[in-house]
């Protein structure tokens, strides 16, 4: 006999290996070693008023102050030990100037120029780096047309984990991960898992088109996920907190300083990750994700979990509704010369339309369509 009550086991679906379609306009894989990645590091981004973008940061959001002139500020997380792990940069136009990951030796920085120039790629080294904190280091245009910096030699600051005398109710302890938006999103994997990422989870639709994936260095869900929609643009930069209520903490200062409008998503709990979650907008429209408590992915047979782009918990768990400018909004890009990259529209199907559009409301028991999207009928 049947218990009414068992839930659903068909969604989401685990495999051993990543299930994402081989692309037939793939990147070819070089022959060089990739870099050996330890881990995001930091964002550099362009605002066009610096001191809106501080008081923003520090005023509101608690990052720490490593170092700051009149044109730049270089901030940093509680349990952070490297120089920083956002800078923001005045600029005329709000843009990702660079997607920094560590690497684990000097001798990484030599195979990332060898692999990004068989790719073909714009690649500029300087032993002196781009920014204060960081030594040696390599940037490069990427064959998605992201500006990405690879770097070992960074100055060590104070790690403030036990300074419990600073802590706010909010506090951001860690840079989690950064989310990217793409056109083609199995053409993104495949150069990425040949850069050495692994697929942890993703979402894809019956007749295998692939939204989105979550790609891992470090041993956590992601250090970025590509978010299929018109790019190369950015689509958000995730700090982490140790606790949930951390999250509840942040919103209720929002709201003290009649901030409210800078939510865009959540909080909520996410179904992809599993993490607990909160989206918002700084001054130039950037979008920060307020990121907790998702789960060890470092074994090397870490099954990847993929979620149907129709499962109304895929995004977030309580099925509550995305809201549209997180689909369509992002930021844009600068080439190494600091200009805006073009943006590619994505041709395939799109997530929001699939999912709340023509094409059909979204479930929330698979089989039980009839009943629907509980806001399916009012959006
Ligand atoms: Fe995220």
């Amino acid at each position: 006999m049947s218990n009414p009550i068992t839930p659903s086991s068909a969604e989401p679906v685990v495999t051993a290996t990543d299930p994402i379609p081989v692309p037939v306009n793939r990147i070819p894989t070089p022959a060089t070693t990739p870099p050996d990645i330890l881990r995001c590091a930091y964002m550099e981004i362009v605002v066009t008023d610096l001191a809106a973008s501080r008081k923003f940061y520090v005023d509101v959001l608690d990052l720490v102050v490593t170092e700051e002139d009149e044109t730049t500020v270089y901030l940093r997380s509680f349990e952070e030990f490297i120089h920083h792990n956002l800078v923001l940069r005045q600029g005329p136009v709000a843009a990702v100037a660079a997607f920094s990951y560590r690497v684990r030796s000097p001798e990484d920085l030599d195979r990332a120029v060898a692999f990004y120039t068989e790719l073909g790629c714009r690649v500029e080294r300087r032993a002196e780096g781009y920014v204060k904190g960081i030594g040696d280091s390599v940037r490069v245009e990427d064959p998605l047309g992201f500006p990405y910096e690879f770097f070992y030699d960074v100055e060590h600051v104070e790690r403030l984990a036990w300074r419990y005398d600073l802590y706010t109710p909010g506090a951001l302890v860690r840079l989690d991960h950064f989310n990217q938006v793409t056109p083609d999103v199995p053409r993104a994997v495949a150069y990425m898992e040949d850069l050495g990422f692994r697929v942890t989870e993703d979402i894809q639709d019956e007749a295998g088109t692939t939204y989105a994936a979550w790609m891992r260095r470090k041993p956590t869900v992601h250090d970025t996920a590509m978010t299929g929609g018109d790019g190369p643009r950015m689509h958000h930069v995730a700090f982490a907190t140790h606790e949930k209520h951390n999250i509840i903490a942040i919103c209720d200062k929002l709201g003290a300083l009649r901030m409210s409008d800078v939510i865009e998503r959540g909080p909520g709990r996410h179904g992809v990750s599993n993490a607990f979650y909160l989206y918002i907008r700084d001054p130039d429209g950037h979008r920060i994700e307020i990121y907790t408590q998702d789960y060890y992915t470092g074994d090397p047979d870490n099954p990847v979990v993929t979620w149907d782009v129709h499962d109304n918990q895929r995004r977030d768990w309580w099925g509550n509704a995305v809201v549209p400018s997180w689909y369509t909004d992002a930021s844009l890009v600068l080439d190494l010369d600091g200009e805006p990259k073009p943006v590619v529209s994505r041709t395939d199907d799109s997530e929001l339309e699939v999912t709340i559009g023509a094409d059909g409301f979204s479930y929330t028991r698979k089989g039980d369509e009839a009943q629907g999207f509980k806001l399916g009928n009012t959006l």
